[in-house]
């Protein structure tokens, strides 16, 4: 059977149990440097990335085996003559063991699963899901936090922001997770995915003020307001600025919390902030690489 990772709600928490053990194992250098050679990884990245086509690529070198990638896709590869996505997954399923797809359209890794006769791993869809930014984001957050009974805070644009989807709907798969919610009234959590995430039992809410989350959450996670989705840039400045962590405000947060984010920030943590020992973004970031290792090992086991 091919393992797809299309959505964050494929993986089960046995499944995270194996991904994350074979991630420590790897972040303490302990891995077959052999493991994958042969294999051959396609990254096929139609909107811009830097942490993760480099870490996937990063990983799969690791790990003894090949990448073949084309960074800009819209731009570099025959989408640009017209060729449909669909027709795309058909040539590079052809030469490739794995194909790691970033798209600017929601659901456009499942359309591709449907289609590949090798692994499809969704590297994010549009306003879609971004599902192994959640898995290094849930490690980072396990490695220094008890995820049962987490009170997390997740501020930004929750309406476009890939990542906390996924990352969503990993957390509700653990038992007493509280989450507020933190955005401006337009940049709400979709509703159908509130209605998903409280019908498996997560405790969601709702409000626009950041300052009164700060207090009581376990992990504080920051996003951006995703630019690229806004049909206007008037619209897209009604809201930038609206949420900065700054060094005044992380004093009121808990001595013991940590500060995410998924990268690239703009403005929403000033760069003071980055030298606060609660400030965690850039190991976040480290981390991918080894949880993205993990991964690929474990599809290829699965597979
Ligand atoms: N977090 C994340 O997806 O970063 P990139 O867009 O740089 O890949």
């Amino acid at each position: 059977m091919i393992t797809h990772i299309t959505t964050a709600a494929k993986f089960s928490k046995e499944d995270i149990k194996a991904i994350f053990s074979l991630s420590e194992k790897i972040k303490s250098q302990k891995f077959n440097k052999k493991l994958l050679a042969g294999k051959v990884m396609a990254t096929l990245f139609y909107e811009p990335s830097t942490r993760t086509r480099l870490s996937f690529e990063s990983a799969m070198i690791r790990l003894g085996g090949s990448v073949i990638s084309t960074e800009n896709a819209s731009e570099f590869s025959s989408a640009v003559k017209g060729e449909t996505l669909e027709d795309t997954i058909r040539i590079v399923h052809s030469y490739a063991d794995v194909i790691v797809l970033r798209h600017f359209s929601k659901g456009a890794s499942e359309i591709a699963s449907k289609i590949s006769a090798v692994p499809i791993v969704n590297a994010g869809d549009g306003a879609g899901e971004h599902p192994t930014q959640a898995l290094l984001d849930l490690f980072t957050i396990c490695e220094n936090k008890n995820i049962n009974g987490l009170k997390i805070a997740m501020v930004g644009d929750l309406k476009f922001g890939r990542t906390i989807h996924s990352l969503l709907k990993l957390l509700s798969l653990y038992k007493d997770v509280e989450v507020k919610l933190v955005a401006p009234n337009l940049l709400g959590l979709p509703s159908s995915l509130k209605l998903e995430l409280s019908q498996k039992g997560l405790h969601l809410e709702e409000s626009e003020n950041l300052k009164d989350s700060l207090f009581r959450s376990d992990v504080l996670y920051m996003t951006r307001v995703q630019k690229e989705r806004f049909t206007s840039e008037k619209e897209y400045k009604k809201y930038f600025g609206k949420y900065i962590l700054t060094k005044e405000l992380a004093r009121k947060m808990k001595k013991d919390a940590i500060i995410m984010h998924p990268l690239p920030r703009v403005n929403e943590i000033a760069p003071e902030v980055d030298k606060d020992p609660r400030a965690f973004y850039f190991m976040q970031a480290k981390n991918g690489l080894f949880v993205r290792m993990a991964l690929l090992s474990w599809i290829f086991h699965k597979s």
